[in-house]
């Protein structure tokens, strides 16, 4: 895959968006180039990565790069905590395949989006892991994983075919303004005013 495929994989969950992302997983940021790429100058991406010296790589390719994209590198582990946002969206990409039960991170990343934003994944579309790529989960998987969290359908960006697992694909759910009405965000200040 190149950056044109890395675009492709998320643009269609990112583009008409507002500004403000988080990104889980992050590593060396090839994912993050693509998403600066899309939200383009203005842009703020929090980048969470337990790599420290990722991270570094990230941080100094984004700097030049993208230097009208503000980047903040943030050296935890997301499973135990994230930043409290709210976020206008979060993007996962190849980093949720990590956590066996994903069931905690997800209400977590649900609870840091604005009303109506969005939560774009990129994943291997396969039910069956490996040593590197431990817990996979197919688009169809996916489906029934983030509605169970409470987040909309997700609707299916892209797929590229892939020697290892077959395929990688983009998917993009969003926190539901109905749920986040049950919650304490009552405005809808970003992005467009439709539930996905
Ligand atoms: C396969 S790499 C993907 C990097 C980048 N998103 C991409 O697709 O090219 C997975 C990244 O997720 C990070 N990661 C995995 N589990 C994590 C966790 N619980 N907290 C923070 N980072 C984690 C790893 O350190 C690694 O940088």
């Amino acid at each position: 895959m190149d950056h044109r495929d890395h675009v492709a994989l998320i643009r269609g969950g990112v583009e008409g968006m507002a500004a403000s992302w988080l990104e889980l997983g992050a590593g060396d940021g090839a994912f993050t180039i693509a998403l600066a790429d899309v939200l383009g100058s203005g842009g703020r991406i929090t980048a969470v990565d337990r790599d420290a010296r990722a991270l570094r790589r990230n941080a100094e390719v984004m700097r030049g790069r993208f230097p009208a994209v503000a980047f903040t590198p943030l050296d935890d582990d997301f499973t135990r905590d994230l930043p409290a946002g709210p976020f206008d969206g979060v993007l996962a990409a190849n980093s949720l395949h990590f956590v066996a039960d994903r069931s905690g991170v997800l209400t977590a990343i649900r609870d840091r989006l604005v009303p109506g934003g969005r939560l774009v994944v990129v994943e291997y579309d396969a039910d069956r892991g490996n040593p590197w790529v431990p817990h996979p989960f197919s688009f169809g998987t996916w489906r029934r994983e983030a509605v169970a969290a409470g987040l909309a359908e997700p609707r299916l960006i892209h797929r590229v075919p892939s020697r290892f697992l077959g395929a990688i694909y983009g998917a993009v759910t969003a926190r539901t303004r109905s749920e986040a009405r049950d919650g304490v965000v009552h405005s809808r200040p970003h992005g467009e005013d439709r539930e996905e």
